[in-house]
């Protein structure tokens, strides 16, 4: 494989005017690549195109403008086998206990059953369902519905997995750890990870390339390279070089914040600046 798992090339959404609703222009024009089996990770204001840039990237949306090339071959409006996503919306299906909730995907595309159970299987107790095979999704917290739809997602062996806020409504200790299972995941199955997130400390823990998205229409700012090894873990947090990080990305997000906030935002902001 190229240096490029996924990229964009002049990749531009404009999604029409509806009724009295002007055109809305999404994302772009973006043109970047994400390594193979890199983590990678996206922050930007809230409406800044993050969701469209996700559902771009899987395939399941077109672009108006510009192309996404995976693995070598352009996206065509279908979301190929070795793509993985998974949505901050818990969305597992709530009449299906979580065994036939993993196994779902792969009853669809017809695999042989001794197939689905070892792999269903492996998923479960990879992501520490193993005792909740039988449950329902009601029968289980915010955290363990998410790991219910990452191993769904995974029991696919996507080589490219796509995460939109995964864990943005789970509390913050829940995030932690499973800030470290994403990890984990990552390390073992050798996936290349898009994740989106508002949480700064998050993308920085987690990411090799973190891309800070403008206001919309949605591009990168800049990409930040953060260097951390291969097999670290949330004590990362703890040294000083990490606060240097998170300190750069707030920087860097800070004024396009404002910026999305709209006028009244930027002009306090130029009030405060008069002041300093
Ligand atoms: N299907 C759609 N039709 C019209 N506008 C949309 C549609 N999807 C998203 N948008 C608009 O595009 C912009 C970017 O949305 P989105 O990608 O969801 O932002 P983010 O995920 O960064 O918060 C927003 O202004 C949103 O209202
Ligand atoms: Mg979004």
């Amino acid at each position: 494989m190229t240096n490029e798992h996924v990229s964009f090339r002049d990749v531009e959404q404009v999604f029409p005017a509806r009724g009295k609703q002007d055109p809305v222009h999404a994302l772009g024009p973006i043109s970047f690549a994400i390594r193979p089996g890199e983590f990678f990770s996206v922050v930007g204001p809230s409406g800044c195109g993050k969701s469209t840039m996700l559902d771009v990237m899987s395939g399941l949306t077109r672009p108006t403008r510009g192309q996404v090339i995976f693995e070598g071959s352009p996206l065509d409006g279908t979301v190929p086998d070795g793509i993985g996503v998974v949505f901050q919306e818990d969305a597992s299906f709530p009449w299906l206990t979580v065994w036939d909730n993993v196994a779902f995907g792969l009853r669809r595309r017809g695999v042989d059953a001794a197939e689905i159970r070892r792999r269903v299987d492996y998923a479960l107790s990879f992501m520490g369902l193993a005792a909740f095979t039988k449950a329902y999704p009601s029968q289980l917290s915010g955290g363990m519905r998410q790991r219910v739809c990452i191993a769904r997602t995974l029991v696919m062996q996507p080589r490219l997995i796509l995460l939109d806020e995964p864990f943005g409504a789970l509390d913050q200790q829940t995030r932690l750890l499973m800030g470290d299972e994403l990890l984990r995941l990552w390390r073992e199955t050798g996936a290349t990870i898009m994740l989106i997130t508002h949480a700064l400390d998050e993308a920085n823990l987690l990411s090799d390339r973190i891309g800070v998205m403008s206001a919309r229409p949605g591009t990168f700012i800049s990409i930040v390279e953060t260097g951390w090894a291969k097999d670290r873990d949330s004590t990362l947090a703890e040294l000083p070089e990490f606060g240097a990080v998170s300190s750069r990305l707030w920087a860097l997000l800070r004024s396009e914040s404002m910026r999305a906030m709209g006028q009244h935002a930027a002009s306090r902001s130029s009030l405060a600046g008069k002041a300093a």
